[in-house]
């Protein structure tokens, strides 16, 4: 396996493979979520490329890009261990010669003007901007995303069909601790308590479904329930969505994605969760 840093060098290796490539965009500090997306790439692609790009402008000024945990080598030992073929890992320089006068690819208000979106302006443009730069110099076939970022993957879904990028996207389930914690390179911020704290993002989740499937259907009443659970949070939303649409869910839709946000005292980590309901 290789570890690349040069977008030139990636290009000219992709030019000549004639295989089908697979790309796990990440912004490293690997856990075992990751590695179930690398896994699914390499069984179904030829060539399987991870990038760890911790991405600048996808990041607010006052969010944790410079605490962000940077883990290179033990990354690319992961990688190796999984079967990928290469780990791209640019610098910021490299990927953006040029932050003052940047293109940048805007996802349409209606679809970041909610949940993470709402709290984080400009993320979702950062996201779809480096994404769609990683599309064009993996020339992926395939690229994989954790459902855990729910909205990212809505946007990426969206972003690719709207832009005609010849990507196929492939969404991964959310692994989660054996109690339920969703896995997230942000969990590294948690000690023994907080995490206690973090666990009640899952907790809300679950609770809210168990009402579901005893036949609750009413948003309010759901998402007051899963509030109450995260007492002592500093929640940022709780929300119910269709999950194709990113519409507000209403009682007329079939399936329902319950969100999650919210900022762990006293460490001021900021998790996601969400659960189908
Ligand atoms: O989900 C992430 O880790 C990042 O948002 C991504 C997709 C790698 C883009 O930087």
């Amino acid at each position: 396996m290789k570890i690349i840093h040069k977008i030139g060098e990636l290009k000219s290796i992709v030019k000549s493979l004639n295989k089908t490539i697979g790309l796990v965009p990440t912004m490293g500090a690997l856990h075992l979520g990751h590695a179930s997306l690398i896994k699914k790439s390499v069984e179904e692609n030829d060539f399987t490329i991870v990038s760890v790009f911790v991405n600048p402008v996808q990041f607010g000024i006052n969010e944790d890009f410079d605490k962000y945990p940077r883990t290179l080598e033990k990354d690319a030992k992961l990688c190796e261990e999984l079967g990928a073929d290469i780990v791209f890992a640019p610098s910021a320089d490299e990927m953006y010669q040029d932050t003052k006068e940047l293109t940048l690819v805007c996802p349409p208000y209606s679809a970041i003007n909610k949940l993470c979106g709402k709290s984080r302006p400009g993320h979702f443009d950062g996201v779809a901007t480096v994404v769609s730069k990683l599309f064009n110099i993996s020339k992926c076939e395939r690229a994989y995303f954790g459902q855990k970022d729910a909205q990212q993957l809505f946007i990426i879904k969206k972003m690719v069909k709207d832009l005609n990028f010849d990507v196929e996207i492939v969404p991964c389930p959310i692994v989660r601790e054996s109690d339920g914690l969703a896995l997230s390179s942000r969990n590294s911020y948690l000690d023994e308590k907080a995490r206690q704290e973090g666990l009640k993002l899952s907790k809300a989740l679950n609770y809210a479904k168990e009402l579901w499937q005893k036949g609750i259907k009413d948003r309010q009443v759901l998402c007051d329930s899963a509030l109450k659970i995260m007492e002592g949070l500093d929640v940022d939303y709780v929300e119910i969505v269709n999950p194709e649409t990113f519409e507000d869910w209403v009682e007329t839709d079939k399936n329902a994605l319950m969100l999650v946000a919210a900022k762990i005292p006293p460490t001021n980590t900021r998790l996601i969760d969400n659960l189908e309901l």
